[in-house]
């Protein structure tokens, strides 16, 4: 996938298609969605409410939060790749979770604001064509005081780093739109409605996609939303 000005980067599901068959179909063999493993518990762990998670892929999570419920969870996923999300259709049989699936793009959430308790984020920072937009939806549809939970690479410092520019260019063609260099964490961590909670830069994950940083964020009581 090339590169998105802004304009088209914020169209709705129905007019950016993003459709990458083959990322689809090796996805679960791939080196790094198997060292997400061991992080997925963290994201899944005591769910209840109203929980969204954004880009859910092949549908990993979704024995992860059938082992977290905590009490009553109704579960929401979007994944905008068809491909994809015929495997998440599948996941979910698999795994016994009733999963309001939807086709939609993280920048254009199909849900009112203030509706979930929880909003989930494995590895989608990395590739939303507009990480920015995708933050302020993320904000839009949190309930004040609701947690905001993500795992996700972010760009490296010194060698790994200049690696990781080198290879972007490619590795985006291949990797179904995923971004290497991306710093997902400042985005977070500046956002003026959410408050951390937590974040934790982890040792595992496999080159170029590394380091790993997990954390939590609350959206705040006072949430500024324009
Ligand atoms: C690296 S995969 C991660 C899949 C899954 N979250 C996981 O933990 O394994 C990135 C996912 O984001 C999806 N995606 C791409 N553009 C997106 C967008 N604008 N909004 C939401 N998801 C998007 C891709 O189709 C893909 O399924």
């Amino acid at each position: 996938m090339s590169d998105l000005t802004p304009e088209s980067a914020t169209r709705s599901a129905d007019e950016y298609e993003v459709d990458h068959p083959l990322f689809a179909a090796c996805y679960d063999f791939l080196p790094e969605p198997e060292a997400l493993e061991a992080e997925r518990g963290y994201l899944a762990r005591d769910l209840s409410g109203r929980a969204l998670e954004l880009g859910c892929g092949t549908g990993d999570m979704f024995p992860f939060v059938v082992d977290g419920t905590a009490g009553d969870l109704e579960y929401h996923a979007i994944e905008p790749d068809p491909n994809m999300r015929k495997r998440a259709a599948e996941a979910a049989r698999e795994a016994g979770l009733a999963v309001d699936l939807r086709d939609a793009r993280a920048e254009s959430l199909p849900y009112p604001d203030d509706s979930f308790d929880v909003v989930l984020a494995g590895v989608v920072f990395c590739t939303v064509q507009d990480p920015d937009a995708a933050l302020e939806e993320v904000v839009r549809v949190l309930k004040p005081g609701g947690e905001f939970r993500f795992l996700e690479h972010v760009g490296a410092d010194g060698w790994r780093g200049s690696g990781q520019r080198l290879l972007d260019p490619v590795w985006k063609r291949v990797a179904g739109g995923c971004h290497l260099t991306r710093d997902t964490v400042t985005r977070f961590v500046d956002h003026e409605a959410l408050a951390v909670e937590e974040i934790d830069r982890l040792d595992d994950g496999v080159f170029p996609a590394t380091p790993i940083v997990r954390g939590t964020l609350r959206r705040r009581q006072d949430g500024v939303l324009e």
